[in-house]
């Protein structure tokens, strides 16, 4: 370690900044949010500095001496002339002043790391002077990994330091505050929960020893498969489940980047078909949250489109176990993205509506035909594959257009996307002749011209050479 990091009490403390411009405004950022009192000196400071610190801040127009440093504890020097630099860093040194004189180490005593602030916590990364513009990558790397409601936990367990000081002998305090920070209350304070959070922390502080500790749920969607539509939320989520419970559409990719030793249970489809009742995958999310768990529940899209994960959150928390959804990318905007066909467009489409399919038995979908059948309406089918020709039937006989451009979308956002477009009346043969089994998508809508793929025709030449 070439710099040793140490954080600097600033409250109260003056910083005199001599040097003008956006570099000089910059540091004056930095150390007012820390509290101090912030003093600009140098003759003919320029206008846009005096504007943004006005109210917050002293001007000093005086003859740069050592004077202007008397009882400065930092002084930052934002000037271009080397030598000019290296007299004011002598004389600010000389008042007793820390010194930092901008790009030039050499000259410093200390430098400016790059910072992430969230209230109380602060995270300082530095190259040593060697690459700030690295020191700048690493920390927006940092910043996306920390949850924003980072200031609301510190401030929590702020506030309940002394009572857990007073509750618990020393002995066992540094495992409460552990349990703590990885645990279900930490978890309610970052989803925003902190009322909830308070009553939990109260019963646990009166109960330490307590089985009774109830966990969270989360649901959280995946997206459409390509891990790099996950959120950052649902990526910290799965990096802290102790149990996730996902469906058959959960890509591994997406499996891969949660916690090695997380349970990890499958609960979608097997190849028999078979899938696990809703009630029973209901009752396991709060069975082990009833443990103290964090379960994450992973679905594929987003949970509350064609996700049922509204019944999911109804059932957790009618026993009583907190529950938060995460949202996702759902399969139409995924899709659409990857095979290049706007949902809306001006001029060509003004609304676009998501349904479903999915039909008992052998009926047909309960839809309204007239409505979908609207000219500059786009209309995205989940579940749709069984139903390609009733539903391109309903369409037609309501008023759409037999030539009206459709795209079918299978395992779309994923390596193997594999896209068809032709026309509506084409709709039922363009998903036999493709054979569609994956997870599919029917796009139907003057947009669905603009697909980046093959017509039909197209596909099977593609599919003979390559054979
Ligand atoms: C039970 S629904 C779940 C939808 C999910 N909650 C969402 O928001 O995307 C399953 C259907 O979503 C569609 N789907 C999901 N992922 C897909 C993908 N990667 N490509 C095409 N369609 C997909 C298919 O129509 C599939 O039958």
């Amino acid at each position: 370690m070439k710099l040793f990091p140490a954080f600097h009490d600033l409250a109260g403390k003056t910083v005199v900044i001599v040097g003008s411009g956006e570099v000089a405004s910059r540091k004056g950022r930095l150390v007012a949010a820390a509290g101090a009192r912030l003093v600009f000196a140098g003759a003919g400071l320029d206008r846009d500095l005096v504007e943004e610190w006005r109210d917050r801040a002293e001007f000093d127009a005086r003859a740069l001496s050592a004077k202007i440093f008397e009882g400065a504890a930092l002084a930052f020097i934002c000037v271009d002339d080397e030598g000019e630099a290296a007299r004011l860093a002598r004389a600010a040194r000389a008042a007793g002043a820390a010194v930092n004189v901008v790009d030039r180490p050499d000259l410093s005593d200390f430098i400016t790391p790059s910072i992430i602030d969230r209230g109380d916590v602060v995270v300082a990364v530095s190259t040593g002077g060697a690459a700030p513009v690295l020191g700048r990558r690493l920390r927006e790397k940092i910043e996306a990994l920390l949850p924003k409601r980072l200031t609301a936990l510190a401030a929590f367990a702020k506030s309940f330091r002394s009572a857990v000081a007073s509750r618990l002998p020393v002995a066992r305090r540094r495992a409460f505050w552990e349990s703590f920070f990885d645990g279900p209350i930490a978890h309610r304070i970052l989803s925003g929960d902190e009322s909830g959070a308070r009553e939990a922390m109260i019963e646990a502080i009166n109960h330490p020893l307590s089985d009774q500790a109830v966990g969270v749920v989360h649901i959280v969607g995946a997206g459409p498969g390509d891990p790099d539509l996950l959120t950052l939320k649902a990526l910290r989520l799965l990096q802290s489940a102790d149990v996730i419970l996902y469906d058959r559409l959960v890509s591994d990719g997406i499996l891969d980047l949660a916690r090695r030793d997380a349970l990890r249970l499958y609960v979608g489809k097997a190849r028999s078909g078979h899938a696990v009742p809703q009630a029973e995958i209901e009752q396991r999310l709060i069975e082990h949250a009833r443990l103290g768990r964090i379960v994450v529940r992973l679905k594929g899209g987003d949970p509350f489109v064609f996700g049922r994960g509204g019944e999911e959150v109804d059932a957790v928390r009618a026993a009583g176990v907190p529950v938060f959804v995460t949202p996702g990318v759902t399969a139409a905007t995924g899709c659409a993205a990857a095979a290049g066909v706007p949902l809306t467009h001006r001029g060509v489409s003004q609304a676009v509506t998501f349904v479903t399919g999915h039909a008992k038995g052998n009926g047909e979908p309960e839809l309204d035909w007239r409505s979908l059948a609207t000219l500059g309406h786009t209309l995205v089918v989940y579940m749709g594959v069984a139903k390609a020709d009733v539903i391109a039937r309903r369409l037609i006989e309501n008023g759409r257009a037999k030539s009206t451009p459709v795209a079918v979308i299978e395992n779309g956002a994923t390596d193997r996307q594999k896209v068809l477009k032709g026309a509506l009346t084409d709709l039922g043969s363009i998903v036999r002749a493709g054979d569609i089994k994956g997870p599919a998508l029917l796009i139907i809508g003057e947009v669905a011209a603009k697909a980046n793929s093959e017509t039909l025709a197209d596909f099977a030449r593609i599919e003979r050479l390559a054979a």
